[in-house]
């Protein structure tokens, strides 16, 4: 069972986002994933609710139970997991960390999410573990990703080679209760999810 933690101190980059999509990519590509939500906000796991279909399984869960939540996974044959962390939380987020065979840290090419990053990175350190920066919502035009790809070389932290770009298919798929695969199976937006999980799976090995 391979786990993937998307984490983030800050609120508002994406974690959310990029969890439910690589889950239910994941989920699509016949894999047995679960989707744990330790943010106490519980937004995947209302968007869980909110769908028909039954993949993902999304838990909620609060950070102390989190390994004996991953522990009936794994009993249960889940082979793939996405753990959505709570940015607020320093006890979640590094027990997310803890967990994770591949740490993500989604990132938006703004100055305030650069700078937040480095709270982050300080707590992936703190766990001995390495993480890669994933930027999301970058704006389809102009130079803002490559200006943000330059900026986040200073924390010596690798890049994931997918962009994620901003649009509008992961506003509106929350709403339906859909990912982006789903509401618009040929749009750029599935597209990038669709690299971004190929290169997830290459990562941990899946
Ligand atoms: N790539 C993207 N393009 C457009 N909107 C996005 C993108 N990623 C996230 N959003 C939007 O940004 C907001 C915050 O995203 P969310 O995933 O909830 O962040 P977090 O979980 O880090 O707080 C949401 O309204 C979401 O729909
Ligand atoms: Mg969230």
């Amino acid at each position: 069972m391979k786990v993937v933690s998307i984490v983030s101190r800050k609120g508002g980059v994406g974690k959310t986002s990029l969890s439910i999509n690589i889950a239910t990519a994941a989920a699509l590509k016949k894999k047995e994933v679960a989707l744990i939500d330790l943010d106490p906000q519980c937004s995947a796991a209302k968007w869980g609710d909110s769908r028909e279909a039954e993949y993902p399984a999304v838990i909620s869960c609060q950070a102390p139970r989190l390994e004996n939540v991953l522990e009936a996974a794994k009993e249960n044959g889940a082979d793939f997991v996405v753990i959505d962390s709570a940015p607020h939380s320093e006890s979640a987020t590094l027990a997310a960390i803890r967990a994770a065979d591949l740490i993500l840290i989604p990132c938006q090419p703004s100055i305030l999410d650069l700078r937040a990053i480095a709270d982050t990175i300080d707590l992936v350190n703190l766990a001995k573990k390495t993480a890669t920066v994933v930027l999301n919502a970058v704006p389809t035009r102009g130079s803002l990703g490559d200006e943000a790809a330059e900026a986040i070389k200073e924390y010596k932290v690798p890049i994931a080679p997918v962009r994620i770009f901003e649009r509008t298919a992961f506003v509106r798929c929350l709403s339906a209760g859909l990912a982006v695969m789903e509401y618009e199976p040929k749009g750029k937006a599935a597209e990038e999810i669709s690299q971004l999980y190929k290169w997830t799976c290459k990562q941990v090995k899946l």
